[in-house]
């Protein structure tokens, strides 16, 4: 038998997928939701995710779903998803959730309502953001973070910074795309050797990068063609390695 890391990426609602899994099947969950940001008004948001997030017109990767929530119906959903996350997760295992300026309120009110003890905020200072007449620079992006219960110190888990400092990967095949080594850094709050959820797998840089580190992990993408795309990512880096 083989003692490589095992990966799977599922198709489907993480709504729907995550009730599949037995309780405490999880050692943390490590996640990017659609942020259903990218505008000030109803309007803006509904725009079409390659509209809101990407200046490449014709040349930007595929659109995403998900994105179109009002702020009310993202917290509720996100509540909805993270109290599911949180049954498939084990007592103390750690979340995760990125998140912008705009929703940063929204998610850690939904992440507590979900159940989960919410226990700070790291950064993602990604640097090289639009200057602002006026205005301080909108260069970060956020990770809510906290724990299923107690998280004990004694954990076999080192130090981890409270801020990292990535460009936006370049050659983004999704829209939204995290950069593998912050992703790589991120995922050492799990325990050595755990099993990481990603209910918002995208192109499956979480998962990728859960792999590359140790761990096994499993991710969940609803849109057609990033589930397909991930899973293609995911062989040719991992499988022919
Ligand atoms: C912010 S992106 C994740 C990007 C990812 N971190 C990466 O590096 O590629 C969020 C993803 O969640 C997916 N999504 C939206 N709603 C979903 C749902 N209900 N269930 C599963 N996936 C969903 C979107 O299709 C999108 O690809």
């Amino acid at each position: 038998m083989s003692d490589k890391p095992r990966w799977e990426i599922i198709h489907g609602d993480s709504l729907t997928v995550l009730e599949s899994f037995p309780p405490g099947a999880f050692d943390a969950v490590i996640t990017d939701p659609p942020y259903a940001s990218g505008g000030r008004t109803q309007a803006e948001k509904s725009k079409a995710t390659a509209k809101k997030y990407s200046s490449m017109g014709g040349n930007a990767p595929p659109d995403f779903d998900g994105d179109a929530k009002d702020q009310r119906s993202w917290t509720r959903w996100a509540a909805e998803w993270l109290y599911l996350a949180r049954r498939a997760a084990k007592p103390g295992a750690p979340v995760c959730m990125f998140i912008d300026w705009r929703q940063l309120p929204c998610a850690s009110d939904a992440l507590q309502w979900a159940g989960w003890i919410w226990r700070g905020i790291a950064v993602w200072d990604k640097g090289n953001s639009r200057p602002q007449k006026g205005r301080f620079r909108q260069q970060a992006e956020y990770i809510v973070w906290g724990s299923n219960g107690d998280m004990p110190v004694s954990r076999p888990v080192p130090c981890l910074p409270g801020v990292f400092k990535y460009g936006n990967p370049q050659n983004r095949i999704h829209l939204t795309e995290k950069p593998l080594q912050l992703m790589q850094d991120l995922v050492k709050i799990t325990e050595p050797g755990g099993h990481i959820l990603d209910p918002f797998a995208g192109s499956g840089t979480t998962v990728l990068a859960a792999v590359k580190e140790g761990y096994d992990a499993t991710g969940i993408e609803v849109t057609d063609v990033y589930a397909d795309l991930a899973k293609k990512r995911l062989e040719s880096e991992l499988d022919a390695a």
